[in-house]
């Protein structure tokens, strides 16, 4: 069987992306992991698309530099302005955007589906064009939340917390009110807002992580490619960041463990 033992790589404008690499640690344990975390210039989500995509690129460019065999861009964000561009070829990366649209016209019953994103994914479209282009009777109700990328940054995202669940009903209450069945956390920030949103939304309501489908979408692609390394077990995870890499690792803990494991500040001209 063809085997492949470089890394995957991964990035994210900062720690949400690690919800994809906790996902790959799942259904991947034997694979090594090189993530990027751009933390010196989080969040994309309020920047132009030219400026996302010039950091998108900054950021592939990086994890090719360090050899990896493919790509995940674990940013709702970056991956709504990388779509149908030449320089992010299909064999050698995804996205989370067709990820978790499959997976969401796969879980709708009643072909109603929300998606919330930072305001950039949202103002692209490409969410709602990738929903039509497979589900083209689909009904989407689209929602910017900019405010859910800060919060989760500074660690406002328990059950209890109150000023998480006034913002949060405020951008999911008239959602709740379309009668959706399906929402897309579009950002890959969001499942961390996962009990929040669901006490919301109630349990009809199901909650796709852009980050996870993303993960489960790279082992299908890499099996099919024959390109995954073969390994159960013993997988290696390297961190880079753009910022305090000891600020990073003190954020990082709530998206993952992070038992014995450095992040390394990198720079990424
Ligand atoms: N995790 C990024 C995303 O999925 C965070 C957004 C941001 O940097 O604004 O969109």
């Amino acid at each position: 069987m063809k085997t492949d033992s470089r890394p995957i790589g991964v990035f994210d404008s900062g720690m949400g992306g690690l919800t994809a690499v906790k996902e790959l640690i799942n259904i991947l344990p034997g694979e090594d992991i090189i993530y990027l975390g751009d933390t010196a210039r989080v969040p994309y989500g309020t920047r132009s698309r030219e400026t996302i995509l010039r950091y998108a690129v900054q950021d592939f460019e990086f994890l090719k530099r360090k050899g990896v065999k493919f790509i995940i861009a674990a940013c709702g964000t970056a991956s709504s302005v990388m779509i149908g561009e030449e320089m992010f070829p299909k064999e050698e990366c995804t996205g989370v955007i067709l990820p978790a649209v499959e997976a969401a016209c796969k879980a709708t019953k009643n072909k109603k589906i929300g998606v919330i994103a930072t305001g950039a994914s949202i103002r692209s479209g490409s969410y709602e064009r990738c929903i039509s282009g497979i589900m083209p009777e689909a009904e989407v109700y689209s929602k910017a939340c900019p405010m859910f990328v800060p919060l989760v940054e500074n660690g406002y995202c328990g059950r209890d917390c109150e000023p998480a669940v006034a913002i949060a009903k405020e951008y999911l209450e008239p959602l709740r009110d379309e009668g959706i069945d399906t929402l897309i956390l579009g950002c890959t920030h969001y499942p961390l807002l996962s009990g929040i949103i669901g006490d919301i939304l109630g349990s009809g309501v199901k909650l796709i992580s852009s980050g996870a489908e993303a993960g489960k979408f790279a082992k299908k692609l890499l099996a099919e490619k024959g390109l995954l390394n073969g390994r159960q077990s013993g997988g290696s995870i390297r961190l880079y960041c753009t910022d305090s890499p000891e600020l990073f690792c003190e954020n990082a803990e709530r998206f993952i463990e992070l038992d014995g494991i450095l992040a390394e500040k990198c720079s990424l001209d």
